[in-house]
């Protein structure tokens, strides 16, 4: 399996914060962003990473991450020219990389400490049996903010629904921006349209695996999405030295 991080955008949210930098290179505690999902890459295994990001800032991760040594990786960089072009736009840049390997993707803002390596592995058996399958990780939130993509499970924990920012959300559960798929993914990404924001939504690439009924579903405890809001920002800080200092992250 090959890891992809998504790290372009343009961060408007964020100003003036972004203004001149990306925001995954801003810190978060005592490590830039961008640290914790190649953290986490590494501690599934994953030997490489391509590193998608936009054209304007891929000399400052480049200068940053080198080839990926420190994080026993190896390290690839792509540019996604349309930095508002959506995550399954993003993704088309990782098929030849990817060389029809299934992919692990951690969007660069997300951070967790939740140890995906069982998930892989059921991920990797299901697709050594049904030959096709995806799947994408949850999180239970109190107050669930017009934010965030919303999966609806049955008690089973099959998938039901997966709505991008619902206005009546069905469940608790947000998606998160970890996604694994198979080597089909980059046939989906070709066929699907502009959202009513113009983006490529990851949510629809999902409800393809849906609809075939090849998507699980993982349920995570913990997990920040840091660049969305400057106070999500604050919050990921604050968690994060709190986790570190009691050594679970
Ligand atoms: C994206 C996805 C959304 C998901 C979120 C997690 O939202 O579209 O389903 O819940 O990432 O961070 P965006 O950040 O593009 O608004």
């Amino acid at each position: 399996m090959k890891g992809v991080i998504l790290a372009g955008g343009l961060a408007t949210r964020l100003r003036p914060l972004t203004s001149v930098t990306n925001k995954h290179l801003l810190p978060v505690y005592n490590k830039p962003m961008i640290y914790y999902p190649l953290e986490m890459m590494k501690r599934t295994g994953i030997k490489e990473v391509l590193l998608i990001t936009s054209g304007g800032h891929v000399g400052d991760f480049a200068n940053l991450l080198l080839s990926g040594e420190e994080f026993g990786l190896r390290l690839y960089y792509a540019i996604q020219q349309n930095p508002t072009g959506g995550i399954a736009d993003g993704l088309k840049l990782a098929e030849e990389f990817a060389r029809k390997e299934p992919i692990l993707v951690i969007l660069g803002d997300n951070i967790f400490n939740f140890d995906l390596t069982a998930s892989i592995a059921r991920f990797e058996s299901v697709l050594e049996r049904d030959k096709k399958g995806a799947m994408v990780f949850g999180v239970r939130r109190e107050k669930l903010a017009q934010q965030y993509g919303v999966i609806e499970m049955d008690k089973d924990g099959k998938v039901l629904s997966i709505e991008e920012k619902p206005e009546n959300p069905k469940s608790d559960v947000a998606q998160t921006g970890i996604y694994v798929y198979d080597q089909r993914v980059f046939d989906f990404t070709r066929n699907l349209e502009p959202s009513a924001r113009g983006q490529l939504e990851v949510t629809d690439l999902n409800n393809i695996y849906l609809k075939e009924q090849s998507l699980l579903c993982e349920t995570i405890d913990w997990w920040v999405d840091a660049g969305t809001s400057h106070d999500e920002l604050l919050q990921a800080n604050i968690q994060v030295a709190e986790l570190v200092k009691q050594g679970k992250l």
